[in-house]
């Protein structure tokens, strides 16, 4: 029998999702869902890493937990596929952290770029004077421990995310192998599944830099109604230099282009700008110059709109069964506790630490019985 192939993924709710999300992320995750391939799929809602650095704001972790929930559903997740959980109710993974915090050096963790990044984006390590947050939260500072708890709870074999997960999986494998080396062979090496269109990697925010982020403002929503999608599409970054219709433009770093080779598909053209046979014809022609950055931002109106409306719809149709989402939320946790709670037991066994497990307290007591003679 093959080993059965096992998703595992989440998001932290902090936030509604956004496009990046969906091209990075929820997108795959459907194909994936709707492929048949894989035996089980988890998809979880990181409520407890989000805490790791909102300590203080459990109710903004709160209330996106419902707005995940909602934009998982409408993204085309479907319960009876894919398992939806919350993290924080399946407490066997922060039981798992605790055995692997032992396995990973402080010098490990300090070297995960990603993690790095982050502190250096919170101001984590700025100045004590600078504001009460100064400093590193111990919980945050070892997430990528309680994400490798996340996975092998689970026995995934797949973990699709995006490129800055790329650490968080490296050090989730090397805690299995030294885990699986250490005590017994009972933790399951997973395989990162990136996103696969370059463009999808990482989809810039709309004002041309690097990353979509709430913070930045410069995020399209999943919620986002038409209007407001247009309005955003409408004053997108694009080549600053392309100031004339008849200039020639520069495709390359250009948002309007970076989201259109994310989102077109080969009908967009036959449906909303018949004058181009494909993507490549538009971008000779911009690059060529003579071609305005007005058309270009209405066909990927128009792009965007045929994506997200489908998206939009469930959205509102969900957000009016909340009882629902809730429902699904709870027997998903409550399927994940059971997996967990599988994992956890072999664990324990493999470490030895199972002393009341039926059939191992009779060794025990006849082992120091023996000792005591
Ligand atoms: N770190 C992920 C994020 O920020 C969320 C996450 C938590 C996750 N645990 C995970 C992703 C396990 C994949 C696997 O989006």
């Amino acid at each position: 029998m093959s080993k059965p192939k096992i998703i595992l993924t989440g998001d932290r709710p902090t936030g509604r999702l956004h496009i990046g999300h969906y091209v990075g992320s929820l997108r795959r995750r459907v194909e994936l869902q709707d492929s048949g391939e894989f035996d089980k799929i988890f998809i979880m809602i990181a409520d407890a890493q989000a805490l790791t650095d909102n300590a203080d704001n459990p109710e903004k972790v709160r209330q996106n937990i419902t707005e995940v929930a909602l934009d998982y559903l409408a993204a085309g997740l479907d319960p009876a596929k894919s398992t939806m959980f919350i993290q924080s109710q399946v407490s066997e993974l922060t039981e798992l952290t605790f055995f692997y915090n032992n396995l990973v050096t402080v010098q490990r963790l300090q070297r995960n770029p990603t993690v790095k990044a982050e502190i250096q984006m919170r101001g984590f390590n700025d100045d004590e004077s600078a504001d009460n947050k100064a400093g590193i939260p111990v919980g945050f500072f070892c997430y990528p421990i309680s994400q490798a708890a996340d996975i092998t709870a689970f026995k995934a074999t797949t973990v699709p995310v995006g490129e800055d997960q790329e650490p968080m999986i490296e050090q989730t494998r090397e805690i299995v192998r030294k885990f699986n080396s250490t005590y017994a062979p009972v933790l399951v090496e997973p395989e990162i599944l990136l996103p696969d269109r370059a463009a999808c990697l990482r989809l810039p925010g709309t004002d041309g830099k690097a990353k979509m982020s709430k913070s930045l403002g410069n995020c399209i929503y999943l919620a986002d109604d038409e209007e407001t999608v247009r309005k955003k599409v409408m004053s997108m970054y694009t080549d600053p230099n392309h100031i004339q219709v008849s200039d020639p433009g520069k495709v390359e770093g250009n948002t309007v282009f970076t989201y259109l080779d994310a989102f077109c598909k080969p009908g967009h053209f036959a449906m909303f700008w018949p004058d181009y046979a494909n993507l490549d014809e538009v971008k000779d022609h911009y690059r060529r110059g003579g071609l305005g950055d007005v058309k270009v931002k209405k066909f990927l109106n128009s792009v965007l709109q045929d994506t997200l409306r489908p998206i939009r719809e469930r959205r509102i149709e969900f957000s009016k069964d909340i009882p629902y989402v809730y429902e699904v939320l709870k027997k998903g946790s409550e399927v994940a506790r059971e997996t967990a709670a599988q994992t956890l037991a072999e664990v324990k066994r493999a470490m030895k630490i199972n002393y009341f497990e039926p059939g191992v307290l009779d060794t025990l007591i006849q082992e120091v019985q023996a000792k005591y003679k």
